[in-house]
């Protein structure tokens, strides 16, 4: 790895990348993942929860080529299989079945949770690798979950 053309020490940024390449990888089941609640929602609630999930969706597209071409650009490839992405991710897949609206929910919630903290992670690592880059990333993916997180704990009150 030679970070020398963005003026980048290579200490400590292995461990960015490769955690960066997990993030990725869940990014990608999560994308999967929330088609599937997208789909399967059964209910009253059916109608807000479809187009909310598609945001969600849609959001999770962006992300996961931002972090992609952040990896690119530390000098890494990102994970760029179904194969790979299932291996590294620690997000789980769901089967395809109808789900009510309060499971979905709570899914979804436990996801970004765990995605909030992965973020958090990162940062972490990034910030004793002195890389700014992915500490900003981050720091938007960790106010975007944590503003997202409350919008769901709202909506369960
Ligand atoms: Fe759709």
């Amino acid at each position: 790895m030679n970070k020398n053309y963005i003026l980048l020490n290579n200490e400590g940024l292995e461990k960015v990348t490769g955690e960066l390449n997990k993030y990725l990888a869940n990014l990608s089941v999560l994308y999967i993942k929330i088609h599937n609640l997208h789909w399967n929602i059964e209910g009253p609630a059916f109608f807000q929860l479809h187009s909310v999930f598609e945001g969600y969706y849609d959001d999770v597209a962006e992300d996961l080529d931002s972090v992609a071409e952040r990896i690119l650009t530390l000098g890494c490839r990102p994970a760029a299989s179904l194969k790979e992405y299932v291996k590294l991710a620690s997000i789980e897949e769901i089967d395809s079945k109808a789900i009510s609206s309060n499971e979905s929910i709570d899914i979804i919630q436990k996801d970004f949770m765990s995605m909030l903290e992965h973020s958090r992670r990162i940062l972490e690592l990034a910030e004793e690798a002195k890389d700014q880059g992915t500490v900003d990333l981050m720091a938007g993916f960790i106010a975007k979950y944590e503003k997202t997180l409350w919008m769901i704990k709202a909506y369960k009150a």
